[in-house]
């Protein structure tokens, strides 16, 4: 039987984490955000003091990091970091702790070890090309650099957060640009990726078209 995994990768403020979580909840499969992986750690590592830029020593911790995701919650050992990850100054320090090949590597079977029964939704950056490359289905989400941007200020300011559009704009180009030409795991769609660009698509119409797929696909 083919293995039940969609993959969901592109780039930030594409609406890839409500895709995966309402298609993982229309399923009833399980849902690997991914990118709050990579936040916990740029979090954890700088909560201990650790240079984002010490490669050896973020992938001790990324090694051991005490990550839980329960209940829509994510925790570091005892501390709901749910919030504190989300702010566009965790993205940039998610950003600078993934870079690094020997990080990368260090949370790749935890990773993998989220794909269980009945099936796996996972949203990221290499979920297509690196972490599940044998998945029957891989999308590739990409909206245009302002409606990102726009949709990002939007998430913000919806959970009380302070956000400057000039400056997510600036921020999202920044670290696209570094997802992009990182020499391991960039972002990039899988050759066996569905292209969706949802510039001009509301949620519902980005689920329904995915959907698809799935009844196509398993
Ligand atoms: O998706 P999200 O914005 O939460 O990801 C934060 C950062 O984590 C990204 O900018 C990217 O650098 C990194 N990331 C990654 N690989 C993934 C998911 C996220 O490198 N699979």
């Amino acid at each position: 039987a083919r293995a039940r995994l969609v993959t969901i990768d592109g780039p930030s403020g594409t609406g890839k984490g409500t895709l995966a979580e309402q298609l993982a909840e229309r399923l009833g499969w399980h849902c690997l955000d991914s990118g709050a992986l990579y936040r916990v750690l740029g979090l954890a590592a700088q909560r201990q003091g650790l240079a984002l830029t010490d490669a050896a020593a973020v992938a001790h911790l990324a090694g051991a990091l005490p990550v839980h995701f329960r209940a829509g919650r994510v925790w570091l050992a005892e501390d709901d970091v749910t919030e504190a990850i989300r702010t566009e100054q965790a993205g940039q320090a998610a950003s600078r702790v993934a870079a690094h090949p020997p990080v990368r590597a260090a949370l790749l079977d935890w990773q993998r070890a989220r794909a269980r029964p009945p099936g796996l939704v996972a949203d990221g950056r290499d979920m297509g090309t690196v972490v599940f490359p044998q998945a029957p289905l891989k999308i590739f989400l990409d909206a245009s650099a302002e409606v990102r941007a726009d949709r990002r200020y939007k998430q913000l300011k919806g959970k009380g957060m302070d956000a400057n559009l000039p400056d997510l704009v600036m921020e999202i180009a920044e670290r696209d640009a570094r997802d992009r030409s990182r020499p391991v795991a960039p972002l990039r769609a899988a050759e066996d990726a569905i292209l969706i660009d949802s510039s001009a698509m509301s949620i519902e119409e980005v689920l329904d078209r995915v959907l698809e797929e799935v009844r196509r696909v398993f």
